[in-house]
C-alpha cells in the first residue's frame, strides 16, 4: 500500500492550500474531512495529479501514513480539536505526532499535550499565519508543544513555510506546551493594533485632510514604499480605490462594523492575567466593539453633532505617517513585553528577535519593520522594554512633535484615535518619573487601610495612617503593589 508523508485532517480554505503547499515541496499527503465529498472534490478538482491520498474513513486515513505517523490537523478550534483527537487516538501507535496548525488558545494546547503524552503520542500546537495565500505559497509557522516532536516535523514545516531573502525559514521551534500558540495569539492581538492604527490613519486622511480614494491610495503606496512598509499597508492601498464594479469604490459601501473571532482578546485576557498593560491592543478590540454598535453610534451621531469644525494642528500625510509608526512601535513594545513575561511565568525561554523574523515573512503583519526588532534582541537578547533600543528610542523622538499634533488634532476636531492616543498616554506615562499613583496610593489607605509605601523608606517597608483621627488600628492584609 502506498503510504504518505503526513496526514491533514480538514479541507476548509487553510487546510486545502496547506496540503497543497505540502505536495508543491514534494511530500505525499493523506487526506481526510469529516465531508468525503470534500476530499473526492479536492483531489478531482486543484488538487488533480498531485499524488493525494484521499481516504474516506478515520482507520484507513491513518493506516495509510509512514510511522511515526504525523498528522496535521487544520479544523476550527475549540471543541472540534478535542474531538477529532478522541476519534484518531484508539489508530495512533506510542511516538505518532499530532499537529494542530489552527488558532486554538494555548491552554488547551498545554492540556491536549499532557493528556497525549501521557498516552505516548507527541503534540505540536503551531500557529500558522499568512491567510489562504500564505498557505499556499508559504506561511509564518510558530511551533511549539512536545520538544521530541521537533526533529520529527521540523523538515515538512520548515520546507512549506516562507523564507526569508537569504533563505532562512519563517518557521522555528518556539517553545514547550502551549508556547507556539500562544506566540500565534499575540501575532494576531498585533495584527489587531496594526489594523486599527492604519484604520485612525486612513480616517484621518480622509476627513482631516479630505483626500479623495485615488489620493489615499497615493499615500497609503507611498508608505508602503519606506519605512511603514508592510503587507496590512500594502492591502489598504490596494482596497482604498478598488472599484466596486465601475460603481464607485467598494470600501465606501462596505458597513463600518468590524468582526471578530477572538485572538485579539484572548492577548487582552492574558495581559490583564499578567498585569501587563497592553493599551494598545486592549483598545483596538474596543475599538471593533464600539464600532459593532450600529444603532447607538446612529442615535449618538444625532444627539452630538460635531458642529464647529476645527481649524487644524497643522498636520498632513507625513505627520499622520509618523504617528502611526510611532505608536506602531508601543504597540510591538506591548506585545513584546507580554511575550516576555509569559516566556518567564511558563519557563517558554522565548527567543523574541527569533519571534521577529519568524513574522518578518508569511504572515498578516509582515513588515521591514520586524527586521528592526530582530536586531534590537540581537543586539541586546534581554531588553527589558523595546523603547529602550537605540534605534526605537531615536525613532521615538523624532517622531514626538508629528505624533502629538496628529493626536491633539484628533481629539481638538472628534476624530476617535484610540490607539494613537493610548500609544502616546503609555509612553507618556512610562517616562513620566513621577506619576500620580501616590494620591491613589494615599486614597487606598484611607478609605480601606490599604497602606502605602513611603519615598524615603525602603521599599516593601508598608505604612498606615489614621488619615481622620476615628480609625482603628486594623489594616489590610493583603498588600498587592
Ligand atoms: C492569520 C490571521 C488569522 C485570523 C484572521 C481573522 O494570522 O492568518 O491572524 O489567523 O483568523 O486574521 O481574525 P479575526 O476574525 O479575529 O479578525
Amino acid at each position: 500500500m502506498k503510504t504518505s508523508d503526513i496526514g491533514l485532517v480538514g479541507l476548509a480554505v487553510m487546510g486545502e492550500n496547506l496540503a497543497l503547499n505540502m505536495a508543491g515541496h514534494g511530500y505525499t499527503v493523506s487526506l481526510y474531512n469529516r465531508h468525503g465529498e470534500v476530499v473526492t472534490r479536492f483531489v478531482e478538482g486543484r488538487g488533480k495529479g498531485k499524488g493525494f491520498i484521499p481516504t474516506y474513513s478515520i482507520a484507513e486515513f491513518v493506516a495509510t501514513i509512514a510511522r511515526p505517523r504525523k498528522i496535521i490537523l487544520m479544523i476550527k478550534a475549540g471543541a472540534p480539536v478535542d474531538e477529532m483527537i478522541a476519534k484518531l487516538m484508539p489508530f495512533l501507535s506510542p511516538g505518532d505526532i499530532i499537529i494542530d496548525g489552527g488558532n486554538s488558545d494555548f491552554r488547551d494546547t498545554e492540556r491536549r499535550m499532557r493528556k497525549l503524552e501521557s498516552h505516548h503520542i507527541l503534540y505540536v500546537g503551531t500557529g500558522i499565519s499568512g491567510g489562504e495565500e500564505g498557505a499556499l505559497h508559504g506561511p509564518s509557522i510558530m511551533p511549539g508543544g512536545s520538544p521530541e516532536a521537533w526533529p520529527e516535523v521540523k523538515n515538512i514545516l520548515q520546507d512549506i513555510a516562507a523564507k526569508l531573502d537569504d533563505g532562512t525559514p519563517c518557521c522555528q521551534w518556539i517553545g514547550k506546551g502551549g508556547a507556539g500558540h500562544f506566540v500565534k495569539m499575540v501575532h494576531n492581538g498585533i495584527e489587531y493594533g496594526d489594523m486599527q492604527l492604519i484604520a485612525e490613519a486612513y480616517m484621518l486622511l480622509k476627513e482631516r485632510l479630505h483626500l479623495d480614494n485615488e489620493q489615499l491610495h497615493a499615500v497609503f503606496d507611498e508608505w508602503n514604499k519606506g519605512e511603514l512598509k508592510s503587507y496590512l499597508i500594502e492591502i489598504t492601498a490596494a482596497i482604498v480605490n478598488f472599484r466596486d464594479n465601475g460603481n464607485g469604490y467598494l470600501l465606501d459601501k462596505i458597513l463600518d462594523a468590524a468582526g471578530q473571532k477572538g485572538t485579539g482578546k484572548w492577548s487582552v485576557m492574558e495581559a490583564l492575567e499578567e498585569n501587563d498593560p497592553l493599551t494598545l491592543i486592549t483598545e483596538s478590540v474596543y475599538a471593533r466593539m464600539l464600532s459593532s454598535l450600529l444603532e447607538e453610534r446612529e442615535k449618538a451621531s444625532c444627539l452630538f453633532l460635531n458642529e464647529d469644525e476645527f481649524p487644524g494642528t497643522g498636520i498632513d500625510a507625513g505627520s499622520i505617517g509618523e504617528a502611526l509608526y510611532a505608536s506602531k512601535l508601543v504597540s510591538y513594545t506591548q506585545g513584546f513585553s507580554l511575550l516576555r513575561r509569559a516566556s518567564l511565568r511558563y519557563d517558554w525561554h522565548l527567543d523574541f528577535g527569533t519571534i521577529a523574523q519568524i513574522w518578518r515573512k508569511g504572515c498578516i503583519i509582515r513588515s521591514v519593520f520586524l527586521g528592526k526588532i530582530t536586531e534590537a534582541y540581537t543586539e541586546e537578547p534581554g531588553l527589558a522594554n523595546l523603547l529602550f533600543n537605540r534605534f526605537f528610542r531615536s525613532k521615538i523622538l523624532d517622531s514626538l512633535a508629528s505624533w502629538r499634533s496628529v493626536v491633539a488634532d484628533g481629539v481638538l476636531s472628534g476624530v476617535a484615535l484610540p490607539c494613537m492616543s493610548s500609544a502616546l498616554s503609555y509612553f507618556d506615562g512610562l517616562r513620566t518619573l513621577k506619576s500620580p499613583a501616590n494620591l491613589i496610593q494615599a486614597q487606598r489607605d484611607y478609605f480601606g487601610a490599604h497602606l502605602y509605601e513611603r519615598t524615603d523608606k525602603p521599599r516593601t517597608e508598608f505604612f498606615h495612617t489614621d488619615w481622620t483621627g476615628e480609625g482603628g488600628d486594623t489594616t489590610s492584609r493583603n498588600y498587592n503593589a
